[in-house]
């Protein structure tokens, strides 16, 4: 049940993505195929169904946000572009294609990663079905998720503490700004579109922190134990740029561990919920046996 409903939306946002790129005035044609290209190509969906299940979980209108949650999705993809660039993580492949830099060359990679966390801001202003508070709030949630104090400042640590020993708090800190924050930042937005009480924001807050937490731990975990085939990017990355993750510091075993508690405190923080929030619980556990 849960997964049909995951993959009608992932759907619905696809399409979405689609319309408001076709929307959009972009200059130059290389850039328009390099935006299209990474943004266009597959990838789970997570944080837009994430967003549309927390607004589910406060009064059942998930769909009436599909706006803000293709906005999310377009800062995501940016950061995917950015993140395999040869000055980061340097990869070749990502959702089973050559990464954007390795077809369009590394200053067009950057500039389609430029104009899609710009037009998210853009597409973030057009959500109907809200009031212009909740879309302030909305962007003040995004671009601080974003920025310095999240995954930006998130993906920072991660290239200084390449090659170091890094401790545990120092990994924790990294995990929840690189990946934490949007994911965060996206149920927030969910819950915030569809005024949720501070009661309701406070559970699914507490709930995205934890999801964030073993979603990122699972990624260490498969970067070591997954197939390349389903990951559809490569294996060993993590090691082969000398990252310090939960696996490098800890071990399989005990990251695993780590990631099936955090799995605990989501569900646990989702009790004040009954089933409207049970996609969100289901979503959760699914993600740590994940394996893409
Ligand atoms: C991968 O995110 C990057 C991380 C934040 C670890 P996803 O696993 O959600 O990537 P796609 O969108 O499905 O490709
Ligand atoms: C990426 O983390 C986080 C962001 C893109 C912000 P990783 O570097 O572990 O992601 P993958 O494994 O390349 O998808
Ligand atoms: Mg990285
Ligand atoms: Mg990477
Ligand atoms: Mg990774």
């Amino acid at each position: 049940m849960f997964k049909e409903l995951w993959e009608f939306r992932a759907g619905l946002v696809e399409k979405n993505l689609q319309l408001e790129l076709a929307q959009t005035q972009i200059l130059d044609e290389n850039l328009a195929r390099a935006m299209e290209y990474s943004l266009l190509s597959g990838g789970k969906k997570l944080r837009p169904v994430l967003l549309m299940a927390a607004a589910d979980a406060v009064n059942g209108t998930g769909e009436n946000f599909l706006t803000t949650a293709s906005a999310v999705e377009m800062i995501h993809t940016y950061s995917l572009i950015h993140d395999d660039l040869p000055a980061m993580d340097n990869d070749d492949y990502r959702r089973g294609k050559l990464t954007n830099h390795k077809v369009f060359g590394e200053a067009m990679a950057i500039l389609a990663g430029d104009a899609l966390l710009t037009l998210a801001f853009e597409v973030v202003t057009r959500q109907k079905n809200t009031s212009y508070a909740a879309i302030l709030s909305v962007i003040r949630e995004l671009s601080t998720a974003a920025g310095a104090g999240g995954m930006v400042g998130g993906q920072a640590i991660d290239l200084e503490s390449e090659g170091k020993t890094i401790d545990m708090a120092t990994l924790r800190k990294m995990h929840m700004g690189k990946t934490g924050a949007l994911f965060r930042a996206a149920i927030r937005s969910g819950a915030i579109l569809a005024s949720a009480n501070r009661f309701q924001l406070a559970a699914l807050t507490s709930y995205a922190e934890n999801f964030g937490l073993a979603f990122q731990i699972t990624d260490d975990i498969l970067d070591v134990t997954g197939d390349e085939k389903n990951l559809g990017k490569p294996v060993g990355s993590d090691a082969r740029n000398k990252k310090s993750t939960y696996v490098t510091l800890t071990s399989l075993e005990a990251a695993k561990k780590l990631a099936g508690d955090a799995v605990n405190d989501a569900v646990d923080a989702l009790k004040i919920f009954g089933d409207e929030a049970e996609f969100l619980r289901e979503m959760v556990k699914y993600l740590v046996e994940r394996d893409k």
